[in-house]
């Protein structure tokens, strides 16, 4: 039986599936990854401790919101793939994603279906944290900016290194991924924790790991269908058809 046949097979017989996602997920509409050797990879051209850190933004946060806005505008102009459609046909399934781009929300995923670990890109929050957050628009983000409430910084809503997780978000990731019978990985590198700590999660509940990624992955448990290709061409090939469904 073909790899993939065997992954469609774990599937139609999970009583509990959900999908965790990252960069790769959303290559295929031009957003760039962070890691890889394609010249493309974000964190292969900038430094994320300059961009990405509480510290970096400190020293300089007109730099970094110029960076996201630049980020923001590339979102604008992209449009959701056959990955993130295929996705959206399944919308009873939770998608546990690190992506900060809304495509799956765009494809058609049902917003209260999709947990956000690293927040969005969509909007502004204020800096100090007076809880004050505001939606950008991609196409004309602004600059950096004070906020209405407290007059500190505003920064883009998103997990920085070296920062905690959402906490609702993550403990609702968490309770799903030891509950289920089938996860599928696609488009993650799986290096960035605590978020890729969900796949050992699953695996110790007992889940079988079924993985997308254009990468064969040295780690990767032989026991887990590991699927090598394109996201947007194995996933529908993966889901279209199936009744899948997360088990809350
Ligand atoms: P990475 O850039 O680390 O990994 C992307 C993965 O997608 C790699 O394993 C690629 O081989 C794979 N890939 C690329 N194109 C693909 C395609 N068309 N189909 C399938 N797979 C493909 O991205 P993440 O794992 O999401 O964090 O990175 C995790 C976190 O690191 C991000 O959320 C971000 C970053 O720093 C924060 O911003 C907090």
């Amino acid at each position: 039986m073909s790899r993939l046949l065997e992954a469609r097979r774990a599937l139609a017989e999970s009583r509990s599936t959900a999908v965790f996602s990252g960069a790769g997920l959303s290559a295929e509409s031009g957003i760039a990854t962070f890691r890889g050797n394609d010249g493309h990879a974000l964190w292969s051209k900038f430094n994320p401790l300059e961009l990405a850190s509480v510290a970096g933004f400190d020293e300089n946060p007109a730099r970094v919101i110029e960076w996201y806005n630049w980020r923001r505008t590339e979102l604008a102009k992209a449009r959701p793939n056959a990955a993130h459609t295929a996705l959206a046909k399944h919308p009873g399934l939770v998608q546990i994603t690190q992506n900060v781009d809304g495509l799956l929300e765009r494809a058609g995923c049902p917003a209260a279906a999709v947990l956000h670990l690293h927040g969005t890109i969509g909007a502004d929050r204020c800096n100090a944290a007076c809880g004050h957050e505001e939606a950008v628009d991609l196409a004309q983000p602004p600059p950096l900016r004070a906020c209405p409430r407290c007059g500190a910084h505003l920064r883009p809503a998103v997990v920085w290194f070296g920062e905690a997780l959402p906490p609702a978000v993550w403990n609702e990731a968490q309770r799903i991924a030891a509950r289920l019978e089938c996860l599928i990985v696609v488009g993650t590198s799986a290096t960035v924790y605590p978020a890729a700590g969900l796949i050992e999660d699953a695996v110790a509940a007992g889940s079988t790991v079924i993985s997308i990624n254009t990468e064969p992955s040295a780690s990767f448990a032989a026991e887990h269908i590991e699927l090598v290709g394109a996201a947007s061409v194995l996933l529908p090939q993966l889901v279209d058809g199936l009744a899948l469904a997360t088990s809350l």
